[in-house]
């Protein structure tokens, strides 16, 4: 049985790549402008590294991640998201010391052992968006702004954005007393994993999809309402600065990340458009993740965006090929293939983008070709053609034909092509 690819890996095919290309130039068109600079980092690291920045009783480091042992056997993780390794890179980099690296994007797969769905896979991409050694509310509120202005440049309908603060250790503490009294009264109504993270992480609980664990929740205490006076100033000034770049918001009390390392402000692009998976992009503010990977005490906020889902919300049309000229070389013969391979090559060096048929087929299987690689022009190169020492050039979509002496070919062509 011929190998297929691994369930929730997909291949990206040629047809779509367009899109894919579409999505990666704009962001880095508009986030150069905001100040952003690119790192890559790798797609495999310690698994320690997850565990302790993404949090031991979420789901990810719990139920999601392809981790194994290397020859050597060091526990390895593919990496199930890009926040934590732009940390340690830069930590590891000292790059504090550089003044000049303070705002970054990424893009890549990214691995989470999930339920394959729509806008769901084991394997997706990323682009995430990191700033470090910041800590002014005007940030949290840019950084927002700039992933509003990269969906509306790719003209995503229908973004909605959701705003939660997950506020400070200060008021974490006493909320998490009153949500695990909360949970006490309820305990024999969770799902076991809840009856697990009630006294580990009750804060998870938020993360539960297990419907009966949702009604509860509904119904629990809210980090919201136990906001310290500075997580509260600070959000109103969040919050203020987003009216001031009157962008519109949601209030999302229940909305939680899934990842431990927030603090503060977070926030989510939201869709209708695509079922369960309604989740465009998503971050927020992680200012304890630099000193608890053991790096200097630095204030962090970002995001993240689903590749896939943008590219499911594209329009049919966007990253369709561009109105430029391209030319296929009919030959027809062994003399005009002869004479046609060179100046293909000598053409494509010009500037022009061109293909030609290698088979020796029948003029009209390679109309039919360059007609299906939608080529504008088609040179023919025949035994009559080289006799007369001309080419016959037909424009495909005015249906029109004309005759370019040899002498010149290439100057005409481009005269005309370019
Ligand atoms: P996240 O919310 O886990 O955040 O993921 C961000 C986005 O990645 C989601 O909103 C969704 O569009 C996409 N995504 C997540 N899982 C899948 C999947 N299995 N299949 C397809 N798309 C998926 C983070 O990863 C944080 N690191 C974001 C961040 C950066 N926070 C601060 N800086």
């Amino acid at each position: 049985m011929a190998i297929r690819a691994i369930k929730g890996i997909n291949d990206i095919l040629p047809d779509v790549v367009g899109k894919w290309q579409l999505v990666e130039s704009v962001a880095r068109r508009i986030f150069s402008k905001f100040g952003y600079q690119e790192i890559r980092i790798p797609i495999l690291e310690k698994t320690e590294l997850f565990s302790r920045s993404i949090g031991e009783s979420t789901d990810i480091v719990e139920k999601e991640m392809y981790t194994f042992p290397d020859r050597n056997g060091q526990l390895l993780t593919l990496r199930p998201e890009a926040t934590a390794s732009v940390v340690r890179a830069f930590i590891q980099h000292k790059l504090h010391l550089q003044p000049a690296m303070r705002k970054f994007y990424t893009m890549g797969p990214m691995f989470r052992h999930e339920r394959p769905q729509k806008g769901r896979y084991r394997q997706f991409h990323q682009i995430n968006v990191e700033v470090f050694a910041m800590d002014d509310p005007m940030v949290d509120a840019e950084v927002i702004y700039m992933l509003l202005v990269f969906l509306e440049e790719l003209k995503i309908p229908r973004i909605k954005l959701h705003l939660n603060s997950m506020g400070c250790p200060d008021c974490r503490l006493p909320f998490r007393q009153s949500l695990a009294d909360y949970l006490e009264g309820v305990r024999d109504k969770l799902c076991s994993d809840c009856q697990r993270r009630r006294l580990s992480n009750p804060l998870r609980i938020f993360d539960c999809k297990v419907d009966s664990c949702g009604k509860l929740v509904d119904k629990a205490p809210v980090l919201l309402n136990h906001l310290c006076r500075e997580c509260e100033k600070n959000f109103q000034s969040v919050k203020d600065h987003l009216d001031s770049l009157a962008v519109a918001y949601t209030i999302d009390p229940f909305m939680v990340r899934g990842l431990d390392y927030y603090n503060r402000t977070t926030f989510e692009a939201i869709t209708p458009l695509l079922g369960a998976q309604d989740a465009v992009g998503g971050g927020g503010r992680y200012d304890g993740l630099m000193k608890m990977l053991g790096g200097p005490d630095l204030p962090a906020t970002g995001f993240a965006i689903g590749m896939e889902r943008l590219i499911l919300l594209l329009d049919d049309k966007a990253g369709a090929l561009k109105d430029s000229n391209r030319l296929f070389v009919a030959c027809l013969g062994e003399e005009a293939k002869k004479k046609g391979f060179p100046l293909v090559q000598q053409l494509r060096l010009s500037g022009l983008t061109v293909e030609m048929d290698y088979e020796s087929k029948s003029l009209k299987a390679q109309m039919r070709r360059a007609d299906k690689l939608e080529a504008t022009h088609v040179l023919i190169l025949g035994d009559d053609e080289l006799a007369k020492g001309v080419a016959t050039m037909r424009n495909m979509e005015a249906s029109t034909q004309e005759e370019i002496p040899l002498e010149g070919l290439v100057e005409q062509l481009l005269r005309r092509l370019q």
